[in-house]
């Protein structure tokens, strides 16, 4: 018999909007006249990433990266590649890589590695979401959101099975058997 799944709010949309009100306050005071290049990571961060650039009121640009990472729908390979290049030139651009998840920690780990190699000016993470105690490699968060415990973690941009993008607010799934 397959489990069923039911699925509870974590966190509310009204908290991770005051958090990305804070996260883009942060940006704002250390960007300003950086005119930075802003790169989300598919597809989980283009909701977080639409609503942190809407806050930005001075100029920036995008561009988006997408990585493979996962085995199976919840457990990482550990083998990361690159599915989606970036188009934008990023050598001497200050650089911010926007995630909604860092989990093991391999793909922002990967993708540091793969922009610092283009050299740009500076490079920092802003991710959503941290979920330290999943952690296989060392990776430096400059603009943290918000630490969330060991669950199976949906919506927000971040999905299961492709599912659940959708939801408002971060939710945790509970399996039945
Ligand atoms: C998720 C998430 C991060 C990554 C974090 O993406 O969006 O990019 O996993 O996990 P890690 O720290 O263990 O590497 P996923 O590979 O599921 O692809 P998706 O964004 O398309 O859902």
């Amino acid at each position: 018999m397959s489990p069923q799944a039911k699925i509870h709010p974590l966190i509310r949309r009204e908290k991770i909007q005051a958090t990305i009100d804070r996260l883009a306050s942060e940006i704002a005071r250390d960007y300003r006249d950086k005119n930075p290049l802003i790169i989300g990571v598919l597809k989980g961060s283009f909701v977080f990433m639409a609503d942190l650039v809407r806050r930005l009121d001075f100029p920036v640009e995008m561009d988006f990266v997408r990585v493979s990472s996962y085995g199976n729908q919840c457990e990482t390979s550990g083998k990361v590649k690159l599915v989606r290049c970036l188009a934008t030139p990023v050598k001497g651009r200050d650089v911010l890589l926007v995630e909604d998840i860092v989990d093991t920690g391999l793909t922002t780990s990967f993708l540091l590695g793969y922009l610092k190699r283009k050299r740009p000016n500076s490079l920092k993470v802003c991710a959503l979401t941290n979920k330290p105690c999943r952690r296989k490699t060392p990776v430096a968060i400059d603009y943290l959101g918000l630490e969330v415990p060991d669950k199976f973690i949906v919506g927000y941009g971040i999905d299961w099975d492709e599912k659940y993008r959708n939801l408002p607010d971060i939710c945790f799934v509970e399996m039945e058997c």
